[in-house]
């Protein structure tokens, strides 16, 4: 008896959440992923922007396995070194002093800022958060409900509630969203699941000025544009370099090149007054004690893993690396005209190609974004779908010229074939 393919353990065995490809990795280099055959395949996906470095890079390698061999995981009623080592880079970054906690994921760590908005509002009465059309912020309860796509929360009513939806990029329907319950607003400064969309600089201006004359927290999702993807530790730095601080952040993806974790940061700005009168202090104080939790947070191996990563990025200069090398791809994609691409949109190393409409191959109905992914997979070269008709370009921050130069040859011939 022959035995079962991983398609049939799959089929069998894991619940069908994701449409996947037919394609088993069992290997991965740099920028590059080999697959069961022995095929290999220039990954500009990178896990959906989570490998920052590329696969087995030894640095990450050397920390996953050293830190390993001497403390896993404590609790989090202890201290460890690792992780107050990393909130402290991170604060850095940000450049704004503030607090950061670590939890698992992206969605979780938009349910810590969820809960941090719903804190700051209780002793007024508000905790209303609005988000924008095509967001994406994950695929808790909590996360479905401040998505605006809507085919995420088909058949999970009732939602959470709270949370409401306006165009993206308009600030006269944000200030007309707002209400006497409104807590915060929560925006992607480079939108990802929704199609690479930039906010433009006069929304995150105009965003943090509603925000200051109503009393509201501005929140940022970073989880996919931030970390140094765009050229900038902060992604909303690329579009407006001074002037707009945000009083929350969430990360994940490419914080730790692949091992699980996601952070947010809570500005100091004062949160006000309780509900009998008495000054709560700073914002980054006010989840106390007993009010928000999780058991792997911050593990001294997740905490050291980011570390490398996040260092590894300013050592090897790769915050240059993402400006230039995105600049260089982003203009060299519009220079080739082709009729199959739209538009190329993005920052750094956070790019899409929206691509037109095109004929139906043997009449069978698939959208541009995933048809062009197929095309490319089969020409060796892996990219993202994103929407119906953008496929996103997301490779690794340390992607070489000869890269980038592949993978335009690859493009160039797939689009215009
Ligand atoms: C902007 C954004 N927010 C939140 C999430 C959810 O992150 P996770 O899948 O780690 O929960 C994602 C994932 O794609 C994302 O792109």
């Amino acid at each position: 008896m022959s035995l079962p393919t991983t398609t049939d353990l799959y089929h069998d065995f894991v619940i069908p959440t994701y449409g996947r490809f037919d394609l088993e990795l069992v290997r991965g280099e740099g920028t590059r992923v080999w697959d069961e055959s022995g095929k290999s395949y220039l990954d500009f996906g990178a896990g959906i922007a989570v490998c920052s470095l590329g696969h087995a890079h030894p640095a990450v390698t050397k920390a996953l396995s050293e830190q390993a061999g001497k403390l896993i995981h404590i609790s989090n009623l202890y201290l460890n070194r690792p992780q107050a080592e990393l909130a402290r880079k991170i604060v850095g970054f940000v450049g704004l002093g503030g607090k950061v906690f670590f939890c698992n994921s992206g969605a979780e760590a938009n349910e810590g800022l969820y809960k941090l908005a719903r804190k700051f509002g209780s002793p007024t009465g508000r905790y209303e958060i609005i988000t924008f059309s095509n967001s994406f912020h994950g695929r808790t309860l909590g996360g479905i409900s401040a998505t605006a796509q809507e085919k995420v929360k088909v058949g999970f009513a009732p939602l959470v509630e709270g949370f409401l939806h306006v165009p993206f990029n308009d600030l006269a329907a944000l200030e007309e969203a707002i209400t006497p319950k409104t807590a915060a607003i929560l925006l992607e400064p480079i939108q990802g699941e929704g199609g690479i969309n930039p906010a433009t600089a006069e929304f995150l201006r105009g965003a943090r000025d509603l925000c200051d004359r109503h009393n509201l927290l501005l929140l940022f999702d970073e989880i996919q544009c931030g970390l140094g993807r765009t050229g900038d530790w902060c992604a909303w730095r690329s579009i407006v370099p001074e002037g707009v601080e945000p009083d929350g952040i969430s990360w994940a993806k490419g914080i730790a090149n692949g091992y699980p974790l996601g952070a947010f940061w809570v500005g100091k700005r004062l949160a006000g007054a309780d509900s009998e009168g008495s000054e709560r202090g700073p914002l980054c104080n006010l989840l106390g004690p007993g009010t928000h939790g999780t058991t792997y947070g911050g593990s001294p191996l997740c905490s050291t893993v980011g570390l490398t990563v996040l260092s590894t990025i300013e050592q090897e200069n790769l915050l240059e690396n993402a400006r230039t090398m995105g600049a260089y791809l982003k203009s060299s994609l519009e220079d080739l005209n082709l009729p199959a691409i739209r538009q190329v949109k993005g920052i750094g190393l956070m790019l899409g190609i929206e691509l037109n409409d095109m004929p139906l191959v043997e009449g069978v109905a698939v959208t541009p974004a995933l048809r062009m992914t197929k095309e490319l997979m089969a020409a060796g070269m892996l990219v993202i779908p994103s929407g119906e008709r953008t496929i996103r370009l997301l490779p690794p921050l340390n992607i070489s010229k000869a890269e980038a130069d592949e993978a335009l040859a690859l493009l160039t011939k797939v689009l215009k074939d």
